[in-house]
């Protein structure tokens, strides 16, 4: 059985993950609407990933039998002054959710549950690879303000739309989309 402080520490989480794919989409559209494909397909491939997080930790509490709530979340933000502003709120939300997922750690270990600590472990791992890849975006969009064809190729280049998926991956509850 998980601690009951983990559990709900990460019910929050799922709100974040939840509230992150949100924003994906929010940002997704915008640069669909500017005629920026390639972005667009990025962020609405990111969006089912953060949906899969939120899936993968419901699924968690499911197995831990612990008792789920599926929350409510914050409205994205929607209205960008230009191609680089959603780039850098997804870094500043990739940042922030590496935080709360190494305080989520450190609840785990303080309660001395073992299990939840092994659980959310993977969390960091991927955490590390998208700050990475979001501040690499951050970096090409800022030098593409003027001709954002070349963050296009960019995207197009390092980001194609069918990654290798992860085996180590936690399952998600109704399966990973
Ligand atoms: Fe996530
Ligand atoms: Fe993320």
């Amino acid at each position: 059985m998980a601690a009951p402080r983990f559990v709900e520490r990460l019910t929050e989480q799922i709100a974040y993950e939840f509230a992150a794919q949100q924003q994906y989409i929010a940002n997704a559209v915008y640069f669909d609407s500017q005629t920026l494909p390639r972005l667009a397909a990025f962020f609405y491939a990111q969006a089912v990933e953060e949906r899969n997080h939120a899936m993968m930790m419901v699924r968690y509490l499911l197995d831990a039998d612990a008792p789920v709530s599926i929350p409510g979340v914050a409205a994205p933000a929607t209205e960008f002054a230009d191609i680089v502003a959603p780039v850098a709120l997804a870094l500043e939300q990739e940042r922030r959710v590496s935080e709360q997922i190494a305080a989520l750690v450190g609840v785990a270990r303080d309660e001395v549950d073992y299990l939840s600590e092994q659980f959310v472990q993977w969390f960091l791992k991927e955490q590390v690879e998208e700050v990475s890849t979001m501040s690499s975006l951050l970096a090409v969009v800022e030098r593409s303000t003027d001709a954002p064809m070349f963050v296009e190729d960019y995207v197009a280049r390092e980001h194609p739309e069918s990654g290798p998926t992860d085996p180590t991956a936690p399952p998600a509850a109704g399966g990973a989309l």
